[in-house]
Parts: structure tokens; sequence; C-alpha cells
């Protein structure tokens, strides 16, 4: 017990849609094969809302629904909440507040996080930073994406590596030393060229030419992207430990981004960390960008005891990086 006040996770929820898209349903619609997919990324099968009429808070709302019946929270205590995501349901209003409307969620202050994959541990960070204020008691962060929705499904490219699916944690204050203990994040413009959306945003509305031009879909140069990505993530992983003083061994649970099984495995290397310790779901999921974090502690919740040091570490568009040091609060 200390005077500090540190924002503890205290329940999880998680949802992934029930399409499963094989590598194998994958080479019938493009040039690639199980093989090439298996050894270059990690993905076997990935989830897909294949529903068009359903949106990203679909899936945040079944997360969050889960969350708070597992925790029996009242709708009524919830007073913040952060949706991390870069596949809003609309260009406005967030889908916080689409989440809040189907939920039933009144009266909570709700917005939106856009730093792309980084966008779980961004929000996080700065709820810990408000509940630690002692002015929000009760706060949701979830990541939710429907990537499905902005993949171009005829750029072999691409469309292997990203899913669907929500993650969401409910924080609360304690003042035993547990909790988000720690964040370091950063940006870099040089990101902004190598991986984005093209049209859809207001310096390139939609027109016809812009659909023609298959322009509303996600722009990856993807050695670019990969080589910020070990770098930065082993690089803020390694500087969280150490400032902490934290050595591998002392790390129960090592929390990567899913983007790509060896980013994840130079993550580790790097870090010290065992590999068992090393949580990976990127082979049934796939990288579902802000959702991949809360989704794969969800997964594995039942494997985390109290006082367990995390460390989560994410990398995206922007770019956006950084590493949470966690303790597990139960
Ligand atoms: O989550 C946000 C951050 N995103 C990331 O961290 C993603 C980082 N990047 C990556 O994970 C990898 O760069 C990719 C998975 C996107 C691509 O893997 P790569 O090993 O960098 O492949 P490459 O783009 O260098 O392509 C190698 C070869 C090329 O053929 P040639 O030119 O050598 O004949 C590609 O055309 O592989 C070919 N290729 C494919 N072949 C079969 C590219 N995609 C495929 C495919 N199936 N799906």
């Amino acid at each position: 017990m200390s005077d500090k006040v540190h924002a503890v996770i205290t329940a999880v929820g998680g949802y992934l849609p029930d399409y499963i898209l094989t590598n194998q349903e994958l080479s019938t619609m493009m040039d690639t094969s199980d093989e090439w997919i298996m050894t270059r990324i990690g993905i076997k099968t990935r989830h897909i809302l294949k529903d068009e009429h359903e949106g990203t808070s679909y899936l945040g709302a079944k997360a969050v629904e889960e969350l708070l019946a597992k925790s029996k929270t009242d709708v009524k205590d919830i007073d913040l909440i952060i949706c991390a995501t870069s596949t809003s349901d609309h260009q406005f209003p967030a889908t916080a507040a689409s989440i809040c409307e189907r939920v039933g969620i009144k009266g909570a202050l709700a917005y939106d996080i856009q730093a792309a994959c980084s966008g779980f541990i961004v929000g996080l960070t700065t709820a810990a930073a408000l509940v630690e204020t002692g002015r929000f008691k009760k706060v949701i962060v979830l990541g939710a994406e429907k990537m499905s929705f902005m993949v171009d499904y005829q750029d072999r490219s691409t469309a292997p590596i990203f899913g669907d699916g929500a993650g969401a944690v409910l924080l609360e204050p304690t003042t035993e030393e547990v909790g988000v203990m720690d964040s370091i994040l950063h940006s870099d413009p040089v990101g902004v060229k190598h991986l984005h959306m093209k049209a859809g945003g207001s310096a390139m509305p939609a027109s016809h030419e812009t659909v023609d031009k298959r322009l509303h879909y996600i722009y990856q140069e993807g050695q670019a992207v990969f080589k910020h990505a070990v770098s930065d993530m082993s690089e803020a992983s390694a500087q969280i430990m150490e400032r902490n003083g934290l050595k591998g061994e002392d790390v129960a649970w090592l929390i990567p981004h899913q983007a790509n099984l060896r980013i994840i495995d130079a993550v580790q290397r790097r870090t010290g960390v065992d590999h068992d310790k090393v949580i990976i779901n990127i082979d049934h999921v796939g990288n579902t960008s802000a959702a991949s974090i809360p989704l794969s502690i969800w997964e594995n919740e039942k494997k985390f005891k109290k006082g367990d040091n995390i460390i989560l570490t994410a990398f995206g568009a922007g770019f956006t990086w950084g590493a949470v040091y966690l303790k597990w609060g139960y």
C-alpha cells in the first residue's frame, strides 16, 4: 500500500466474429499460399465480421458487454470510455459514442483515439493518467477494429495480414502497488508515407475516381514498416524494463502487438524474455491493429497472477509506438 493512486485493470472482455478466413480460402482469391503466409507472417486464420451493415461498434459493444457482465458492473457507474480504433463506424461521431448507444452507457465521457496499432497502449496510458487524478473511477479502454473493411482482397501484400476483433479492459483506482506502473510513447512522422489510406478523408474525399483507383484500402510499404517495428518496439521494451529495474527473468509476460511473428521473435530476443513468456495469438487472429493487445490479454487472462510484471509493446502507422509496464492486479 502507498498513497500513490495507480490505475489497475480489474476486468477484461473480448469478442471475435464467427467467420474464420483461412489461408486456403485466401489462396483461392489471390496468388498466395499457406506456406508463404506462415513463413513470412505466421498467420493461419483470422476472424472476419461478414455483416456489411455492422461496423466496429458492433465488435466493441460485444467486448464491453462481456466485460460489464463478468465484472458485474452497472453501466451507470462507467464515467469514461476510450475506444482506440482506425476503423471507426463513421467519420464522426466517435465509435465510443456508438458503443455507449449499443450498451446503454449514458453520461460518461466517450471518445476515440487514433494511434493506429498503438492505439490501445496510448488509450491505456491516457486513461491511467486520468484515473490517477482521482476524477475518474471506472474507465473502459478498448481496442476495436473491423480491419476487413479497409483490406483490399485483390492485394496479396496486405490481405493475409489483417483480422477483425475487439478487446476491452476496466480500469479502476487502487493504492496497492499494482496497475499501470510506467509507459513510454513516441511518434515519428517518417512513417506517414509508408502506411496509410490514401482517400476518404478531408485531404482526398471519396469520389468515383478514388473508388475506381482502389484508394480506400490500406496502403503499406511492408519492409520499411517491418524495420521500424522491430527496432522501435525492441527499444521501447528494453528501455521501460531498464528504467524499472527489470531483467528478462523478472518479466512474467511480454505482450507485443501481433503484426508479424518474425517481429515478435526479434522483440523477444532483444528483451531477453523467455520465449514461453511471450503471448502470441497472431496465428489465429492475425493483425487486429488496436485490438491486438487487449485481445491477447483477454485470451490469456487466466494465466496471469497478481503482481505479475507484464510488458505491453506496440507499433503502428504514424509511426506511433511504445511500451507499457503493468503489474497485474488479480
Ligand atoms: O501493424 C502495423 C505495422 N505493420 C507491420 O508491422 C507489418 C510489417 N511488415 C511485414 O510484416 C512484412 O513486410 C510483410 C508481411 C507485409 C511482407 O513480408 P516481406 O517478407 O517483407 O515480403 P516482401 O514485401 O519483401 O515480398 C517478398 C516477395 C515478393 O516477391 P518477389 O518480388 O521477391 O518476387 C512479393 O511479391 O513475396 C511476394 N509476396 C507474396 N507471395 C505470396 C508478397 N505477398 C505475398 C503473398 N503470397 N501474400
